[in-house]
């Protein structure tokens, strides 16, 4: 049928591709037809799980570029199976997942799995450079590990800013003991995230450009689950504009309660998020169970980059609709200075989504008043409110300790680095760390970019200090553990900070860190292996603000690296030999493909050298204050950034 269509359409359709780039994805004739969102998941309840546990479940994703437009502006996703978010993973705990990632995204790529341990399976953490040789294009690979916990995770690409780009989705896992398993009859996912409508590599590019002043680069929209509502009436917005996205809609019945599992997946932002006329009790911090008391119960919840609650809603309010609210809050962001990368953006901060009632006319928009916000905007929920629901002190002996000093300032070319401990991480894609420790190699040795500190006693107690003494707030998040956070204090100075509640803090894997201000977290060293600790912020972590924890290196270095794993890297090696067509990559030895940054159109300057270059055998010279990345032409990827460069630059 779609053939058939296709040969009618055959003369307009060559005269179509003939003026416009190539379609994403060819062997889906349907560029003509108006895309509408296909019906997502995300909305439904989650499935009840029948299965008897243990049991293995295996998924496939294929990871591709496709146009979709979230907020209503079309652009370039890179999504897993179409998707974004990508599909739902829902397990019990106990179960194995075995998820087969075939990579057509034109870029090379990892999924990490946020939260998750990955006890005896560090290789398969995701992170490249620190666990894995990223996964070339046209490559497949299967991560197969084992479920330990239960609660609220996520996944998503950690090569370079690819997550930003749309490479992202929840990973739900239930708990046949769940203390609250009783108390709620559905249970529902909300993402909420910032937006950009350029892709990540652009942006990048000039987020680590010489001379660059700016801040972070400007979002363009709010989505809830993957959904918001851009003004597709202002300039920017550009013909490809669908200005009746469906907000995000949640059916619940008048009595019943239902579990939100709330994921903030930004790049950057901090949100709060809160349904009208509904408070949510807070009945899960990042997998941590959380114990009944008056405060647990909240109005509006603060969620920065990565962190995740569950909190049962109970529909017992008249029939009718509710606006579901989820504010990215400007005064956390950095200045919006007009030399920000994407400040004009018509950015709508405050997207709106609808609790509906079933019942009440789905036509009607909802009247409801938006809670005030009572606490420290910025900050985290008060601590207080999300004590564990068993009782899990902190380590009290602590055989390592760490102090982590986060700093910022220019290199020799100019360029805006943050520092750990006067050190900005360089990641080495093609020798990850957990493999070089696994040769024996001495992490003591390692080059000083890559921000190593290690700790070797079996089940010691293990303290991280973390001074933040600059203006922005930092979310950061530790691989591998969960931890306890016995402190947010104010202040960096190391002989005056906050005391420690080692009785009962809360346990999570990311913490916001404010301005000017420390952190005290401790955990037991029941994990080895190489276990990134780093601020979530997309754009810091391409700034260089990451450290890499070495577990147990004596013990880690014994076990036995899976033969794919370890093929990764050969096929990594040769992948990036054959793209070594020119040197020039994205700031600090990251790469991926070129991407000709067209700022009047037609070729640039780089380009015709490159050409030229290209004619006699040499390589071409960067100017200064040029960049670009490397290009695999007849990629997909390249093809959708090449054509939305041209259609913005
Ligand atoms: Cu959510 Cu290092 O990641
Ligand atoms: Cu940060």
């Amino acid at each position: 049928m779609k053939f058939k269509i296709f040969s009618i359409l055959g003369v307009a359709l060559c005269g179509f591709l003939a003026t416009t780039a190539a379609p994403v994805e060819s062997e889906e004739p349907n560029e003509l037809e108006p895309r509408f969102y296909p019906k997502s998941y995300i909305f439904d309840p989650l499935p009840k799980l029948t299965e008897s546990s243990p049991t293995t479940r295996y998924y496939e994703f294929e990871l591709k570029v496709k146009k979709l437009s979230p907020d209503g502006f079309e652009r370039p996703v890179w999504s897993v199976n179409g998707q974004y978010p990508g599909p739902l993973i829902q397990a019990n705990k106990g179960d194995r997942l075995v998820i087969k990632v075939i990579n057509r995204l034109g870029d090379p790529a990892t999924i990490h799995w946020h939260g998750i341990f990955q006890r005896g399976t560090n290789w398969y953490d995701g992170v490249p450079g620190q666990t894995q040789c990223p996964i070339p294009n046209r490559v497949s690979f299967t991560y197969n590990y084992t479920l330990e916990q239960s609660g609220t995770y996520w996944y998503h690409s950690h090569f370079l800013a690819q997550y930003v780009d749309g490479l992202l989705g929840p990973l739900i896992i239930q708990d046949p003991d769940d203390p609250y398993k009783n108390s709620y009859q559905e249970d529902y996912v909300v993402t909420i995230s910032d937006w950009y409508h350029s892709p990540s590599a652009p942006l990048l590019v000039q987020r680590t450009a010489p001379h660059y002043t700016g801040f972070n680069p400007y979002p363009d929209a709010a989505l809830i689950s993957g959904r918001g509502q851009y003004n597709c009436s202002s300039p920017a917005a550009g013909k490809h504009c669908n200005p009746n996205v469906k907000p995000a809609t949640y059916n619940v019945q008048k009595g019943k309660k239902y579990r939100f599992r709330i994921i903030n997946t930004s790049a950057y932002t901090y949100f709060t998020f809160s349904i009208d006329n509904h408070p949510l009790q807070v009945i899960e911090v990042e997998g941590t169970p959380v114990k009944q008391a008056n405060t647990s119960t909240v109005t509006v919840l603060p969620l920065h980059t990565a962190q995740r609650y569950s909190v049962i809603l109970h529909a017992n309010q008249p029939i009718g609709n509710y606006y579901i609210r989820a504010n990215i809050i400007e005064s956390c962001l950095a200045p919006r200075t007009n030399n920000t990368i994407n400040y004009n953006s018509s950015i709508n901060p405050n997207a709106t989504g609808i609790l509906h009632y079933i019942g009440a006319d789905s036509y009607s928009k909802p009247t409801s008043t938006e809670y005030p916000v009572t606490f420290t905007l910025c900050r985290g929920i008060d601590s207080s409110a999300i004590r564990p629901y068993k009782p899990d002190p902190a380590p009290a002996n602590i055989t390592n300790s760490f102090v982590l000093n986060v700093t910022f300032a220019p290199n020799d070319d100019d360029v805006g680095l943050f520092k750990i401990n006067n050190s900005t991480f360089e990641p080495i894609f093609n020798n990850p760390t957990n493999e070089r420790i696994m040769l024996k190699e001495d992490y003591t040795g390692f080059e000083k970019t890559q921000n190593a500190y290690g700790y070797d006693v079996p089940y010691g107690g293990v303290e991280i200090i973390l001074l933040n003494g600059g203006l922005a707030n930092h979310p950061f998040h530790l691989h591998g553990h969960a931890f306890h956070l016995c402190g947010v204090g104010q202040g960096i100075d190391i002989n005056n900070l906050t005391t420690r509640n080692l009785i009962d803090p809360v346990v999570r894997d990311t913490v916001i860190v404010p301005p000017q201000s420390h952190i005290i977290i401790r955990y037991v060293a029941d994990n080895p292996g190489v276990w990134a600790f780093h601020c979530h912020i997309e754009w810091h972590v391409e700034l260089g603000m990451v450290a890499q924890l070495i577990e147990r290196p004596t013990e880690f270095s014994n076990r036995t690296l899976p033969d794919d794993v370890r093929a990764l890297c050969m096929q990594y090696d040769s992948y990036y030999k054959k793209q070594k067509r020119s040197t020039a990559a994205l700031p600090r030895g990251s790469m991926v493909k070129r991407i000709q940054i067209r700022k009047n159109g037609g070729e640039s300057k780089k380009q015709i050298r490159e050409e030229e270059a290209a004619g006699n055998g040499e390589e071409a010279v960067l100017n200064e204050g040029e960049r670009y990345i490397e290009t695999e032409e007849n990629d997909i990827g390249t093809q959708a950034n090449e054509e939305y460069l041209m259609s913005i630059w």
